[in-house]
């Protein structure tokens, strides 16, 4: 670990809301679902589709949860309202899953039934380790009901995620593949980023063998690079995957690929948790503070 990442991480749950404000405004579109409708809208315009996210994880109470549930309830009315074009990703620790698991996949379950009535789609986040195997459960389960309306996130990082793929591979999969944010312990992944990023060529190459649809989820230019070898090497059409960005991220890249034909949605988290959201993301990757930090220097944010 570098000194300045080493530094972001030990300080950053100190260091004052403005300060942080600064790091977290690209990344976030506001605090209220307005602010995301005016940013998918946006998006929407430039041929760009969005997931929607409201911020609040590991939350404490089943109040709060249903408080989330709620929320997620209203971004899919309002997409439709709105007729955006857009989809909703959601936490399952939002939803309860480290209170109650039950109380979680019925939230969980609300709300794709709600997805599916409006013909929309529920993308579940994977947090971190304690959360995989029930995460990859609540998909297994909502899939059987709902095979259209739920998708799954995979994260390359982890030693398991080859044999996930293999275990889902009895139905139609709908995956979102990323490297994984969390710092999760050697036993569970790999460390060495160059590794990571092979897993990820990999594991891209297993999905698609299965004809899994999947969310390609990176702004590493390498693995962007790989995935359109993947792409050509199984002759897919523009309709059978997405690449997938994070606001604020390479808007660069994220163009080159719209204008090359291939669709690209933007995940758009807004909610009045940014600060705490903000300072866990930037304690679990301190590199964010550090492309932030440049994009401030090069006058960019
Ligand atoms: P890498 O970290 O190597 O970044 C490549 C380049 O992109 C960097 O050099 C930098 O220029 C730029 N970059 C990347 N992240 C940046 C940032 N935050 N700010 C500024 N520049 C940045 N993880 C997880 O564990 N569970 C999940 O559910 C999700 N969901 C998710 C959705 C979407 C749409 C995306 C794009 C990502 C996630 N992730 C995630 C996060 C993912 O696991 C990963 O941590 C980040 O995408 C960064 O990895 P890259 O593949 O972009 O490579």
């Amino acid at each position: 670990m570098s000194l300045f990442n080493w530094l972001v991480s030990k300080t950053i749950m100190h260091v004052p809301g403005s300060i942080v404000g600064l790091f977290a405004k690209a990344y976030i579109a506001g605090e209220e679902l307005n602010d995301a409708v005016r940013v998918t809208r946006d998006f929407n315009g430039q041929g760009i589709m969005a997931t929607i996210d409201v911020l609040g994880e590991f939350i404490t109470t089943k109040d709060e949860a249903t408080f989330f549930k709620n929320q997620c309830l209203e971004i899919l009315e309002t997409i439709e309202r709105e007729k955006l074009d857009a989809n909703l990703s959601l936490k399952p620790t939002q939803m309860g899953l480290l209170l109650d698991r039950d109380f979680a996949f019925e939230n969980i379950r609300e709300i794709v039934a709600k997805a599916a009535e409006l013909d929309n789609f529920v993308r579940i986040d994977m947090e971190d380790i304690a959360c995989t195997d029930a995460t990859i459960e609540c998909y297994r389960q909502l899939r059987d009901e709902f095979p259209k309306h739920v998708g799954l996130v995979l994260q390359a990082y982890l030693r398991r995620t080859p044999a996930d793929v293999e275990a889902l591979s009895d139905k139609a999969m709908h995956f979102r593949l990323c490297k994984g944010i969390y710092n999760e312990p050697r036993t569970a992944a790999w460390k060495d980023m160059a590794i990571i990023n092979r897993s990820f060529v990999a594991l891209l190459d297993r999905m698609f063998r299965h004809k899994a649809y999947v969310g390609i989820a990176t702004h590493d230019e390498k693995l962007v690079f790989e995935a359109l070898e993947l792409i050509d090497k199984y002759g897919l059409t523009s309709e059978q995957y997405e690449f997938q960005m994070l606001l604020g991220v390479d808007p660069e890249l994220r163009q080159l690929l719209v204008d090359q034909g291939h669709r690209l949605r933007v995940y758009v988290p807004f909610g009045k948790s940014w600060l705490p959201y903000s300072k866990r993301r930037l304690k679990e990757n301190p590199n964010i503070a550090r492309h932030a930090l440049l994009q401030i220097l090069r006058g960019k944010s």
